[in-house]
């Protein structure tokens, strides 16, 4: 998984926690802490999930607080920071979701070796969705935390449910 996703992490926990929390989440995931993290690399997706275990164990929060947490700084901090372009280009979170597939293609077209991961979308009426998260990484519970995320970087109340391991009911003005 690209790096970028681990420095997104690390910026959270720095700028909430301190430095030394997140040299305690270092030391206790055993990943090499001489290692800088730089966004375009690419580490295990084990070392990254290796590194989110060990925030959620030094943080004392479950993996659900974490992937909130994470989602939402992530949309609202992180990316529009780095990424700003790519969000403007939607008004609503509808318009967003519509091309967060697009968004992913673009960002990762020129980088080697990237998976983004692939996003179904089936409307069961006009203001409900069915959002299916496809990918092999099995980080259902991330996604749910970046959809709030979404939401409030809208603005907007979004009815955000998990239904099942790759499928997330998106309920719009709520
Ligand atoms: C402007 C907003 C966003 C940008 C720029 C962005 C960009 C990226 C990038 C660069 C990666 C790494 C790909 C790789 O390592 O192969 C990634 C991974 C991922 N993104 Fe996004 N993303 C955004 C929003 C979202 C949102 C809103 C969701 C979910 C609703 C999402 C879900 C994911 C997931 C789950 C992964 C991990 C890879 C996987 O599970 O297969 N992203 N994204």
């Amino acid at each position: 998984m690209k790096g970028v996703i681990l420095k997104c992490l690390k910026d959270l926990v720095v700028e909430k926690f301190g430095k030394n929390t997140w040299q305690q989440i270092f030391d206790k995931s055993g990943f090499n802490i001489a290692t800088i993290i730089a966004s375009g690399n690419d580490y295990e997706d084990e070392v990254v999930v290796n590194v989110i275990v060990k925030t959620c164990e030094v943080l004392n929060i479950s993996l659900f607080q974490a992937a909130d947490a994470f989602g939402d700084y992530w949309m609202n901090t992180f990316a529009p920071n780095v990424y700003g372009a790519h969000l403007m280009g939607a008004k609503t979170a509808r318009e967003f979701l519509l091309k967060l597939n697009g968004i992913h293609d673009r960002i990762t077209k020129s980088v080697t070796n990237a998976h983004p991961p692939r996003f179904e979308l089936e409307w069961l009426d006009n203001n409900t969705l069915i959002f299916r998260y496809i990918s092999k990484r099995g980080l259902v519970d991330f996604v749910v935390g970046l959809l709030k995320g979404v939401g409030r970087k809208f603005n907007e109340q979004l009815g955000v449910e998990k239904l099942n391991e790759t499928d997330i009911k998106v309920i719009f003005n709520k």
